[in-house]
């Protein structure tokens, strides 16, 4: 989550890389830093809090040059004051680094760099020991000063490099942690994610674990560990830095709201062919390697893992296969009966979460096919899978996903249904009318969008609420943990999601007068049974807000509020109903004043453990 701009040429490298930190801001951060080398100095400014205090702290003529690194840090050794924001400089200050990632063994090394070599350090993180070790070893060869440090360090790593005395280099070095090089005209750049150089460029290497950079002005060399020079294809990027700005919405959640409609569409037309065959763009599975598979797990965080309770009964009802979601960080401590016949299912938005990220590992070590769902192209989730599905989203800014999540669940539907028909265990007639229904989606999306009104309304009647609950059954209930999820993480509002069924086993204690239930009661071979529900916590006086399909009148008569969705088939309606939860959540948090798009204490992409 923290992020990582450099820069060298013959501009203005404070310009360059504070741009890039403000393009960075959406994976969150609690201080920012930047040194400028300048006359065989090395210029340092940093600051905590936001990013317009280090911009203040930077305005004189003279802090410039065209040389520097930068940084926004999101704090994990050491809390989020200024000492410990970074550059970090060497002890005798001939050495500054930014890093991304944690560094596992700086206790030992910390202790060591004090006994042996007499060092004070001056902030208590992680990061600072990387300075220090490359400060002692440095002897003029800078490269080597940056191999031999790393060599000591274990741990997840993106780092960038500059010493005083070299004004014509950038050296960058990457493990588990994004790094890329941007190419540009009489310069070139450092980051951590594409973002920070498109205001500068399109073109780009995305470098590797393991990796060493040598950056100048002219020149990107990529070594690998034992320093044998790799070649690399230069990455074009097309997406537009434009589809990353708010587009006239008042934040990046609401736009990317009303961004589904389009970003379903894609991600679900582009696959399909004219005689409606789900093309999986160059996914290879073949009808036996479907076959081999006796078990699926899906592992992902937070939304992506709702998404993957949905996606467990799409492949057990499409495709036939045992499938178990599970949460990422869970999944790779309880030594999961993974084999050569497991087809791993990744999701994540990012492509960048830690947890997913060594679930897959995990998974892969045991022989486990990896199929990820992704929405970054170039993430280390989607380079170190064996297949990768994008969601074809664009870029998701707002800490909470929305996007994201409805456009996997579109992956989710033509990976199962894919499946099935390939296995030939699905029939053609439910294929077909699956794929009709989905097809659809994208118009019942706008028209559930128009439900905004009638949302808002009920956001400002409950928007003083202290606690809400979430019932659903069947696929409702990965809607009602979704629905949860966004409620708390934007308003900040206690919220709790449950399996309907499950009330009475404890929870129904906690109701009494007024206690609001959202109902996601959109399943019809369910339905008779959310009534039944619903007539459980309204004979408790509770206050029932439901969420059914048009026509399905008795839960109006019910319920104190419907909000009714366009009529669907039950498979595809978890699709359509966490709409009206997002834009609930939403216009709740907007009452509340609440920081939408950064919420508090949370970042975009989470990056450590
Ligand atoms: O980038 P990822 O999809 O891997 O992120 C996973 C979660 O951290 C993410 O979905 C998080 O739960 C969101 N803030 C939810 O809105």
């Amino acid at each position: 989550m923290c992020g990582i701009v450099g820069y060298i040429g013959d501009g203005s490298a404070k310009e360059a890389i504070l741009t890039g930190l403000k393009n960075l801001e959406y994976r969150g951060y609690d201080s920012a830093g930047i040194a400028i080398g300048k006359k065989d100095k090395i210029l340092l400014r940093k600051e905590s809090g936001e990013l317009e205090n280090l911009i203040a702290k930077t305005q004189k003529s003279d802090f410039d040059g065209t040389i520097g690194i930068g940084h926004t840090r999101w704090a994990t050794h050491g809390s989020p004051i200024r000492e410990n924001a970074h550059p970090h400089l060497s002890a005798d200050g001939r050495v500054a680094i930014v890093h991304n990632g944690i560094i596992e063994n700086y206790i030992e090394l910390k202790h060591m760099l004090t006994e042996e070599h007499g060092i004070i350090f001056k902030s208590e993180t992680d990061s600072e020991v990387i300075a220090q070790l490359i400060g002692i070893y440095y002897e003029g060869d800078l490269l080597e000063a940056v191999r031999a440090a790393v060599k000591c360090v274990r741990g997840a790593y993106a780092i960038g490099v500059m010493a005083a005395d070299v004004s014509d280099t950038i050296i960058a070095v990457r493990k588990d942690a994004p790094l890329i090089a941007g190419i540009g005209e009489g310069c070139n750049y450092l980051a951590s994610d594409i973002p920070a150089v498109l205001g500068h460029t399109r073109d780009i290497y995305v470098i590797e674990n393991d990796e060493i950079v040598v950056i100048t002005k002219d020149d990107i060399k990529i070594y690998d560990e034992d320093m044998t020079r790799v070649s690399r294809d230069i990455m074009h990027v097309e997406w537009d830095a434009a589809a990353a700005e708010k587009g006239g919405y008042e934040d990046f959640m609401k736009k990317e709201i009303f961004e589904q409609p389009r970003g379903v569409k894609e991600t679900l037309e582009r696959r399909l062919t004219e005689g409606d065959e789900i093309w999986l763009d160059g996914i290879e599975l073949s009808k036996e390697e479907i076959e081999n598979i006796d078990r699926i797990y899906i592992v992902a965080c937070g939304t992506a893992s709702y998404a993957g309770i949905q996606g467990v009964t799409l492949f057990e009802k499409f495709a036939g296969i045992p499938s178990e979601s599970d949460i990422a960080s869970e999944f790779r401590y309880r030594n999961p009966l993974v084999n050569e016949r497991t087809l791993c299912v990744c999701i994540s938005q990012s492509g960048e979460t830690t947890d997913t990220l060594e679930a897959l590992r995990e998974a892969k070590r045991k022989g486990a096919r990896i199929l990820s769902i992704c929405n970054v192209v170039g993430s280390s989730v989607a380079r170190e899978s064996d297949d990768v599905m994008f969601t074809w989203a664009g870029p998701e800014i707002a800490v909470a996903s929305t996007k994201a999540y409805t456009t996997q669940l579109i992956c989710l539907y033509l990976l199962a249904l894919y499946m099935g028909r390939a296995k030939g265990t699905l029939p053609d007639a439910e294929y077909r009318s699956v794929l009709a229904e989905l097809k659809q989606i994208p118009d019942k999306l706008t028209e559930v969008l128009k439900t905004e009104d009638q949302i808002k309304t009920l956001a400002e009647k409950f928007y003083i609420k202290e606690q809400v609950f979430y019932i659903g059954r069947g696929m409702d209930v990965g809607t009602a943990f979704e629905a949860s999820l966004k409620l708390k993480e934007i308003t900040y509002i206690n919220s709790f999601a449950i399996a309907a069924g499950e009330l009475k086993h404890g929870t129904i204690a906690l109701v009494r007068n007024q206690t609001l239930f959202f109902v996601l009661a959109t399943q019809d071979k369910l339905y008779e049974k959310m009534l039944s529900n619903i007539e459980e916590i309204k004979a408790r006086k509770a206050y029932v807000v439901s969420v059914a399909k048009e026509g399905n009148t008795r839960v109006a008569k019910v319920s104190d509020e419907t909000i009714y969705i366009p009529n669907c088939a039950d498979d595809v309606a978890p699709i359509l109903a966490v709409v009206p939860m997002q834009l609930l959540a939403y216009h709740i948090a907007k009452m509340l004043k609440r920081n939408i798009d950064k919420p508090r204490n949370l970042a975009k992409s989470v990056t450590v453990e």
